[in-house]
């Protein structure tokens, strides 16, 4: 990236690009949205409008119509790429989608520009292989909504060039989000390994019958999920013990140990995921998935202003 304010472009605009959208235009950044579908292409700019007006509701932007005013919407991969300095891949997860849409921008780039890809597990060395500039391209693997959840795992490829991942981490941190940084790839990841060590724990609960769904995710939601919003297991387990993290070890290392010899991986059964099915639909019907997708987006906007305001008192 050869400029203090890159423009950046947005390559595939659902629900993770448009977040990242947002992300860089409040950060001051001229972004360059393109998408092949004609729909979303229309959805963009009024859902950005919604959304920052949210944002500066809860006091976490400035002047939201500024922010929606610096995102522009092109009908053409090349025409977005083209001069962008960062551009941020969020196309569907599939290797054959990825390899196509980053030989497709890798024609159209600024050697010396950044693409990283919103993946969130398959690595870039499945899909950046056969690109020219394959040194610039790496995984910037967001959490879902990018604008309202601020970390960003980094994940070079073999081929990435160290001062590439460099950049981008100063690129994420400048924008407000936290980049946490791999040394070098693993499936899925550090997210969502650790969502997997949970889910599949969850899963194998609750298809042994020990609690119901809901219960399971009360003991998330009012339990080890309000610590983990603001510290990490480590940090957690730290403050578990009276002589820190290796009296915590010492005490319950074996019974975790046991817990885990007691399990062998098993795949999610049809059967169980039915009977999730019906538990969910029960409590939430179908068609009001959206609403409820909304309801926790506006918490988690109240959640940010919430930090914000605790990170100037402290
Ligand atoms: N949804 C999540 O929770 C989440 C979180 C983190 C990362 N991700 C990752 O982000 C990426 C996008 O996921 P999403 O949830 O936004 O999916 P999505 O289906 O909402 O959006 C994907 C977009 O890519 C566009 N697209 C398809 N082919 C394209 C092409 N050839 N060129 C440009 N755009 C193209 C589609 O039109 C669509 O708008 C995936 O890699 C996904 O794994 C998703």
């Amino acid at each position: 990236m050869s400029t203090q304010s890159p423009t950046i472009a947005i390559v595939g605009a659902g629900l993770v690009g448009s977040g990242w959208a947002l992300v860089f235009a409040r950060a001051g950044h001229a972004v360059r949205v393109f998408d092949p579908s004609a729909d979303i292409r229309a959805r963009i700019l009024p859902w950005a409008r919604e959304s920052a007006a949210e944002l500066a509701a809860a006091g976490l932007i400035g002047d939201a119509e500024a922010v929606v005013a610096r995102i522009a919407v092109f009908d053409t991969l090349a025409d977005a790429v083209a001069g962008a300095g960062y551009i941020q891949e969020s196309v569907f997860e599939t290797v054959e989608t990825k390899t196509a849409v980053c030989l497709a921008i890798d024609a159209a780039m600024d050697p010396l520009a950044i693409v990283g890809s919103s993946s969130s597990g398959i690595p870039a060395s499945r899909f950046t292989e056969g690109c020219v500039n394959r040194s610039r391209f790496l995984i910037a693997h967001p959490v879902n909504p990018p604008h309202l959840v601020p970390v960003v795992e980094l994940v070079p490829a073999p081929w990435t060039d160290a001062a590439v991942a460099g950049e981008a981490r100063a690129l994420m941190a400048a924008v407000g989000q936290v980049p946490v940084s791999l040394s070098r790839e693993i499936d899925g990841f550090i997210l969502n390994r650790l969502q997997g060590a949970l889910l599949n724990e969850a899963w194998a609960l609750y298809d042994d019958g020990f609690a119901t769904l809901a219960d399971i995710d009360a003991t998330v939601s009012c339990g080890l999920g309000l610590r983990w919003s603001f510290m990490g297991p480590f940090e957690t387990i730290d403050l578990n013990a009276p002589g820190g993290i290796a009296d915590y070890a010492r005490r319950l290392g074996g019974l975790y140990y046991g817990m885990a010899q007691s399990r062998t991986p098993r795949a999610w059964p049809a059967e169980t995921i039915r009977r999730a099915d019906d538990e969910r639909r029960a409590a939430l019907p179908a068609d009001e998935l959206a609403a409820r997708r909304a309801w926790r987006d506006r918490v988690l906007v109240r959640l940010a202003a919430f930090r914000k305001a605790g990170e100037s008192a402290s």
